[in-house]
């Protein structure tokens, strides 16, 4: 069984891009897979120094990542900061990341440009944390996203970087993992662009979203006064909405608005409309289970335990191996 990786920061819900761009993924790997799962608690800090209920926040996102399948016994579902290994190893490997590296990160350059009042250290080395995150459980295979890939890339280095400092043969390369085809990116309401929590609150669909606010959502999703010629290409916010029917509706319910649109004769109220019904449809059994998890008290602690067990077994043997291997070992 190989090891695979990844991990979400905390800083939002679960949307329906996160839902068909990692979360259906992770529930699939996790039959096949050793598989370490985790809320990025640590990284959410990076950009939100004082968050307002971050142990609310963390137990909700840990509720959805239950409600979309993980199976805390397939797999090991845990937050971040329970494993202070991960801390520990993050800061020996930081001796070893250059500043130059770190600073040409894009991300990194992303956030400064964003927010220039708050270039932490933390925001820095977002890299080196994440390298810490793979190589502590060693890696083979890391979900995600285009964006993801070069600290992806930065994690290899560190590792490489640490083999050869220490004339070791110890840590793997992880390999960034899509799903290639099967992977569909789902684009936001708003006619341009992915489902992101950062493009504004219309324009998300989030998995523990009541049905009023799902066609409220979608009503205002952006389109336009209709095709004017037969056949014509779809320009990018109307073919936004079939993305987003491909994935919730029936191929007849798709067919029947291609055909529409072909014809000329669609209208995209009663497409919405339909899109909304059946978001609702697919969303209503998953809103369901959060809102069972997130009331069972007990039973999401208990999960949590859980987790933090098994992801502390391998991160405890590796920051005792590099400990070993670097020398800090005096008693
Ligand atoms: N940086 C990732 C993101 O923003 C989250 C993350 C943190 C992660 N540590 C990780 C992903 C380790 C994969 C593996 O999406």
């Amino acid at each position: 069984m190989e090891t695979v990786v990844s991990g979400i920061r905390s800083t939002g819900n679960l949307h329906l891009g996160n839902y068909f761009g990692a979360m259906k993924n992770f529930v699939r790997m996790q039959e096949e897979n050793n598989c370490f799962f985790f809320i990025a608690d640590y990284h959410s800090l990076t950009t939100h120094p004082t968050p307002q209920n971050l142990r609310q926040n963390v137990r909700k996102v840990f509720a959805e990542y239950l409600a979309c399948g993980l199976d805390p016994e397939k797999c090991a579902l845990y937050i971040q900061s329970d494993i202070p290994e991960t801390a520990e190893l993050y800061l020996l490997l930081s001796m070893n990341a250059y500043k130059g590296e770190l600073e040409r990160a894009t991300t990194y350059k992303e956030k400064v440009e964003k927010h220039p009042e708050n270039i932490n250290a933390g925001l820095l080395t977002y890299p080196v944390l994440m390298a810490a995150d793979i190589l502590i459980h060693k890696a083979a295979k890391v979900p995600v996203g285009k964006d993801q890939e070069q600290h992806l890339e930065m994690t290899r280095q560190f590792g490489n970087r640490f083999n050869r400092m220490y004339n070791v043969d110890y840590f793997t390369e992880p390999a960034a993992f899509n799903f290639g085809e099967s992977l569909v990116k789902i684009p936001g309401l708003d006619g341009a662009g992915k489902m992101g929590k950062s493009e504004g609150e219309g324009n998300a669909i989030y998995l523990f979203e009541k049905p009023e606010v799902i066609r409220k959502k979608v009503m205002k999703a952006v389109s336009d006064g209709g095709p004017t010629e037969p056949n014509s290409i779809k320009p990018e916010a109307i073919q936004n909405l079939f993305t987003l029917m491909n994935v919730v509706s029936s191929n007849d319910t798709v067919k029947f608005f291609e055909d529409s649109f072909n014809n000329c004769n669609i209208r995209y109220g009663d497409m919405k409309k339909q899109l909304a019904e059946d978001m609702i449809i697919f969303l209503n059994p998953i809103r369901e289970k959060i809102e069972a998890f997130e009331a069972d008290d007990l039973y999401l602690s208990k999960v949590m335990k859980m987790g933090k067990e098994k992801a502390h077994a391998s991160s405890s043997k590796t920051v005792k191996e590099v400990r070993e291997i670097i020398g800090i070992n005096y008693l």
